[in-house]
């Protein structure tokens, strides 16, 4: 399967944004893997596997940790922005008869093999996590809905854990360590006076965490963004409401905030 790869269609426009503007280019794409397969229908490559061999439960949970911080689906309630989204992507070929196994295909290439002046590394997932992370992404894309059953209980609710308390002028809020675009809670709480706001990030994802007045107020501090290690900032803080977010373009928008309440 030489071909695969080596003559495939690659987006030329930069990675920044993704969006809509991208549909054409996955059609194309699409295609192309559809062609190359009729092609070398013999080549093992290309031959389609069952969905009976993948964990979709395992894939979505991949997806989610090593995929969902640059890419929106709607199934795994992953919202990043920095590739394009997987539901626009697919929506347009799976409605003109693009069987979801072609879907897969493209997936499991696209992991191997992604443009190498794009925003997306190579081999995130590989082996078996590879081909349920692509039998995943070729169930759910464009689907309505939610998911059901033990694939619905697969991942922890983004912000769920436990409000984050204030001790003796420290206050740890970190980031998700699963590499979803949240905080590991969305409630805090402080006394009046100085707080040393730490968040410890070990996603792996660029992230920082800011404070701002209210919910749209001035920003009272933030700190460096990181994507290991601890970053803190100190901020004098009223009695009141405030809400802590991440300065990540796209990450306030995905749900990576919370809400400060000092008293
Ligand atoms: C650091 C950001 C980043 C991560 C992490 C990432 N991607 Fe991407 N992805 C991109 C960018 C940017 C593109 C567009 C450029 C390209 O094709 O390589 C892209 C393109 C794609 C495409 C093609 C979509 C289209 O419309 O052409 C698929 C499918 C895809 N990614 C799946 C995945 C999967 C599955 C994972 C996890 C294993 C993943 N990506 C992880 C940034 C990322």
């Amino acid at each position: 399967m030489g071909l695969r790869g080596s003559d495939r269609q690659r987006p030329t426009a930069p990675p920044a944004g993704g969006g809509t503007a991208r549909l054409p280019v996955s059609a194309r794409r699409a295609a192309v893997a559809v062609a190359l397969c009729a092609l070398a229908a013999t080549a093992s490559g290309c031959s389609v596997k069952g969905e009976d061999n993948a964990n979709l439960i395992a894939g979505k949970q991949q997806f989610v940790s090593k995929c969902g911080s640059c890419h929106t689906l709607a199934r795994a309630g992953t919202k990043g922005i920095v590739g394009p989204n997987l539901d626009e992507s697919f929506r347009q070929g799976l409605s003109e008869g693009l069987g979801r196994n072609t879907v897969r295909n493209v997936v499991e290439d696209q992991i191997q093999i992604p443009n190498p002046e794009g925003a997306m590394p190579k081999d995130l997932v590989k082996g078996a996590a590879r081909r349920n992370v692509a039998a995943y992404v070729a169930q759910v894309a464009a689907r309505s809905g939610k998911d059901t059953g033990l694939l619905a209980s697969a991942v922890q609710a983004a912000g769920a854990g436990k409000p984050a308390v204030e001790k003796g002028g420290k206050l740890q809020i970190p980031a998700s360590p699963t590499g979803q675009l949240a905080y590991v809670t969305n409630k805090a709480s402080a006394l009046p006076g100085a707080v040393t706001v730490e968040m410890p990030n070990m996603s792996g994802v660029d992230h920082n965490l800011a404070i701002q007045q209210g919910t749209s107020g001035p920003v009272l501090g933030a700190t460096k963004i990181i994507a290991k290690g601890t970053a803190s900032t100190t901020v004098t803080l009223k009695p009141g409401s405030y809400t802590f977010f991440c300065e990540v373009p796209g990450h306030r928008q995905a749900g990576m905030l919370g809400t400060l309440t000092v008293k």
